[in-house]
């Protein structure tokens, strides 16, 4: 059904304004004052911004890790994400080495067609290259838009994958048009760092932070940094924590190396001391890289604010506190490691970032949509309000005032790891390409509703060349 949502103040990643918007057939087919259009539903925004719907570019649902799979599925965790604001994610598709790329594509695709309520993409996860791989590779990037690859720097014996493995992938991503995404810990001295803890009784949770210390972060930023300025390829840093690693990015963007970093809402209000609650309770705050010390948070908003960090992700990876982190009670190297962040990323930027005045409204739309949807192909259909868009839209009252909490959340988790925070802001209604999935602050959506996006090669609105649509 046509819609007419009037009333409320529109908000990019660069204007703020007031108008109504029209919204035919899912697409954002009008922008101005006194829209009419027969038949169409209308809906008062009063008094609430109307934003483009959230993307988390980083998201593990129903991914097997430490030895059990996430709790959230793609059902679970994208109502949970649409409660929250985000209308589109980006999941990785893990790979196995010596099997076909295509196969894990496939697996990814039969865990989330009939579950997904709100878009969904994936980023492809690269663990060896070889000539079957870069066979494959264009095909992926064709038959499924799939064109952004991830390399783990660490989890050795599992995930980890070799500095010529990263090299090649950084070369073959500047051929193909796709952008190389890492983890960026040093895995080989974690994992001397963390046998050593073991050997000498320290089995708490606390030692999953003390044996990833920030340098190991700094050292592989910095590493995956100078590979990509030689490959003259480009880069996104997932999840970075700390100010070490977020100066290794600055250090090399001020060089004019294609990076970019993407930092999370737990790094910027939680901190290492989580880690020391008692009753294991510190499991719950058990994710790699680790909570850092306080101070970190100060560097990481600033990054943001300035530009030198572009993007927030949920790293949703969530686990239930009884029966699945309580897996590493004797040892902390067993805890699985991830935290449920999917539902609370948008509305914690919002209220410790705009309402506390560290970024700006507009800045809070670029790094919670716009700048993901440029990044990963997605632009100018997803991340903004403009004719010709998807009508993926969130209704935000900026004034009504929560509690986050385990017992109102929608994610599949037994806790909830900002318990107890009060924020600014809720989302109201949170559209799809134009028909509901939260109306009024319920769940009205349909599993297998979400379309899969195959997305753009990388580079087309990155930010060398960036661009501008017209709104008509
Ligand atoms: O601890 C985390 N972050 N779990 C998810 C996997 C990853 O490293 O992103
Ligand atoms: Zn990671
Ligand atoms: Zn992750």
């Amino acid at each position: 059904m046509n819609k007419i949502i009037r009333n409320g103040t529109i908000v990019t990643a660069s204007e703020t304004y007031q108008a109504d918007l029209l919204i035919k057939d899912g697409k954002i087919a009008m922008i101005g004052s006194s829209l009419n259009e027969d038949g169409a539903e209308e809906i008062d925004a009063k008094g609430c911004y109307v934003f483009p719907g959230g993307i988390d570019p980083h998201t593990h649902l129903e991914m097997p890790f430490g030895g059990t799979v996430t709790k959230d599925d793609f059902e679970t965790g994208t109502i949970a994400a649409a409660f929250g604001g985000t209308t589109s994610i980006i999941d990785f598709c893990l790979t196995e080495k010596g099997k076909p790329l295509a196969d894990a594509v496939k697996t990814w695709h039969a865990k989330s067609k009939d579950k997904s309520v709100i878009d969904y993409s994936f980023h492809l996860m690269i663990s060896e290259i070889n000539d079957s791989v870069l066979k494959e590779l264009p095909e992926i990037i064709k038959n499924e838009g799939i064109t952004s690859f991830k390399v783990f720097m660490a989890y050795k014996n599992v995930f980890q994958s070799d500095d010529e493995t990263l090299y090649r992938t950084l070369l073959a991503a500047k051929e193909l048009g796709a952008l190389v995404m890492v983890h960026a810990e040093n895995g080989d001295v974690i994992e001397y760092l963390t046998k050593d803890a073991l050997s000498k009784g320290k089995t708490e949770p606390i030692y999953h932070a003390l044996t990833r210390p920030p340098e190991v972060e700094g050292e592989a930023t910095g590493r995956a940094a100078q590979l990509t300025g030689l490959a003259n390829s480009q880069l996104y840093v997932v999840h970075v924590s700390c100010k070490e690693a977020a100066d290794k990015i600055a250090e090399a963007r001020k060089k004019g190396y294609d990076i970019y970093g993407e930092t999370c809402p737990q790094y910027l209000v939680l901190d290492q001391s989580y880690l020391e609650k008692p009753n294991f309770e510190g499991a719950k705050y058990v994710w790699s890289p680790p909570l850092r010390e306080k101070w970190n948070q100060d560097a990481l908003w600033n990054a943001l604010r300035i530009g030198e960090l572009q993007t927030i992700g949920s790293d949703q990876c969530s686990f239930d506190f009884r029966g699945q982190k309580d897996l590493g009670r004797d040892d902390f190297t067993k805890i699985p490691n991830g935290g449920p962040m999917i539902e609370d990323r948008f509305s914690i930027l919002f209220s410790e970032g705009v309402v506390k005045g560290r970024i700006s409204l507009n800045q809070f739309v670029d790094v919670t949509s716009t700048r993901s949807a440029k990044l990963f192909g997605l632009f100018p259909n997803k991340g903004s309000i403009a004719v010709g868009a998807d009508a993926d839209i969130v209704i935000f009252d900026p004034e009504i005032k929560r509690t986050l909490s385990a017992s109102t959340h929608h994610m599949a988790v037994d806790y909830n790891a900002f318990e107890g925070m009060e924020v600014t802001g809720e989302p109201i209604s949170v559209l799809v390409r134009g028909d509901y999935v939260i109306k009024n602050k319920q769940f009205v959506g349909t599993p297998g509703s979400g379309h899969y996006m195959k997305r753009a090669k990388y580079g087309q609105f990155s930010q060398k060349t960036d661009k501008t649509i017209t709104i008509q």
